[in-house]
């Protein structure tokens, strides 16, 4: 393995010790280096896949000016990239406006999701309005580039996928920003999606076209503020959510950013992916809150969705938790808000949903494979966590036919990454390729590569690939084609 090691950015954090999430799995990175010729730990790397996976972490880079947490740190990606049975690897910090600024200032200048508002000492980027823009939650491939994206609704940042080279703000970026979760269909190569804000309609839905030019782009009223996360879509029409998780209304007025449980139902939105507000067919279901969507398809008259249902979207505090902690660890706990493998139908035709649980364990984190995204799909892949904390231990493959389902337990101290499927060249069905995933290993302080044979998932990883330095946990990440990247969809 050869790696090259780039210049050190500037760091001022000290202070690791008093955090839960800046130890252990989440220690953070630094260092942003080039490497090729992985080396195989174990198996081989297959020689039927080509493309990128790309996985992004959150990197505390400065002492914060409160208290730190998770969802803060500066984003940084991983990008593993394979062709004829070899693999390289890069990781970069996304280079934000806010990560220059500090840089520049040599500390942090914004506050944090914990803190009051008024911590920062500049103004604020996206929803909230008060915190940086991270460019830490998602990351896509769209139109060539790397395009990565922060949940508060930032700008998108682009990525050179053979190179990381920074590309700068997607033209297309609107000015309430955009949220994270921008969806790929990787059949016509359109983007869709969407931001909220503070402000009256609250919500705009958009569609990017395949060359990265904004091709429609639709306020979705709603009645006031919102804290949507995800969205989903078919071939033929995007769903938009109002979760009666939202902002305390009055308490914002006086700039208290608490979100609480309201009331009331959900409601989805559904509109034809070119459609107007007036083509918008509001549906009512169980109260409760979805981070993640899966897949979505039209079915005769019905949309059938999939998703993670929150048992518990307001858990209470983790008992177990340092001083201090307890709050913020639970909301990013999973067995604390308890999220179920969920199934609704929207009924075009009559106006009613219909929806239950497909599985009754704590799940999350769903990739399936992205050829079938908007299209009737088989299979799914979860992610399992280890209880309290967010750290992924494991991953489960569900029949969604038959309700089959099989599961990979990581060994004690490993612990994955989201985990995308990656189609063989020349697949023959749906579940023909693999999951793939980094791997950070507590044990040995070092991180790798591993990809399990979704024909034979019980199997576990059937090759583990070396990665030069042990990274750090994180949030989402994504598969693509190299024939996707240059061709800019896959038909
Ligand atoms: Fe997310």
């Amino acid at each position: 393995m050869k790696v090259e090691n780039l210049p050190p950015i500037l760091v001022t954090l000290k202070n690791t010790n008093h955090h839960p999430y800046m130890q252990g799995a989440w220690t953070p990175v630094y260092g942003e280096v080039n490497a090729f010729d992985l080396e195989v730990i174990e198996g081989k790397i297959p020689d039927d896949i080509d493309g990128i996976y790309v996985r992004n972490t959150e990197i505390p880079v400065h002492e914060p000016l409160g208290r730190y947490h998770p969802f803060d740190g500066d984003g940084m990606l991983h990008m593993i990239s394979f062709k004829q049975g070899k693999a390289s690897y890069r990781n970069r910090f996304v280079r934000t406006r806010g990560f220059v600024a500090e840089q520049e200032a040599g500390q942090a200048l914004w506050g944090g999701l914990a803190d009051p508002y008024g911590t920062s000492l500049r103004p604020g980027f996206g929803a909230h309005e008060g915190l940086k823009d991270s460019s830490s939650t998602d990351v896509v491939v769209h139109a060539g580039k790397i395009v990565s994206t922060f949940y508060q609704c930032g700008e998108a940042y682009l990525l050179n996928p053979d190179t990381m080279e920074q590309e700068g703000i997607a033209g297309w970026s609107p000015l309430d920003g955009v949220s994270a979760h921008t969806k790929i269909d990787e059949s016509t190569g359109e983007m869709l999606f969407f931001n909220y804000s503070k402000h009256a309609p609250y919500m705009h839905y958009g569609v990017v076209d395949r060359h990265g030019k904004l091709a429609h782009y639709v306020p979705i009223p709603l009645p006031g503020p919102r804290l949507p996360h995800d969205m989903a879509f078919t071939a033929s029409y995007s769903i938009l959510n109002d979760f009666p998780l939202h902002w305390d209304e009055q308490l914002l007025q006086r700039n208290l950013h608490a979100a609480r449980l309201h009331p009331k139902p959900s409601r989805f939105a559904i509109i034809p992916r070119y459609g107007k507000p007036e083509d918008i067919r509001w549906f009512e279901a169980d109260p409760t809150y979805v981070l993640h969507f899966l897949n979505a398809y039209e079915n005769g008259d019905e949309i059938i969705m999939d998703g993670y249902f929150q048992e518990n979207p307001t858990p209470e505090p983790l008992a177990e938790a340092p001083e201090g902690f307890a709050g913020l660890m639970a909301y990013i706990d999973e067995h604390s808000f308890r999220p179920k493998l969920h199934r609704w139908h929207f009924n075009l035709k009559t106006g009613a949903t219909r929806e239950y649980h497909l599985d009754d364990r704590i799940l999350e984190f769903g990739m399936f494979n992205q050829r079938y995204a908007g299209k009737p799909y088989r299979y799914a892949y979860s992610t399992t966590t280890k209880p309290g904390w967010f750290l992924f231990k494991g991953f489960v493959k569900h029949d969604l036919h038959t309700g089959e389902s099989w599961s990979v337990e990581l060994e004690e101290g490993r612990y994955a990454s989201e985990a995308p499927f990656v189609p063989r060249i020349e697949a023959k069905d749906e579940d023909d390729g693999y999951l793939v995933s980094f791997i950070i290993d507590e044990n040995t302080q070092t991180s790798e590569c591993i990809l399990i044979d979704c024909k034979r998932f019980d199997d576990g990883p059937v090759a583990r690939i070396a990665i030069p330095h042990k990274i750090s946990s994180g949030t989402h990440s994504v598969w693509a084609d190299r024939q996707f990247i240059t061709d800019g969809k896959i038909s």
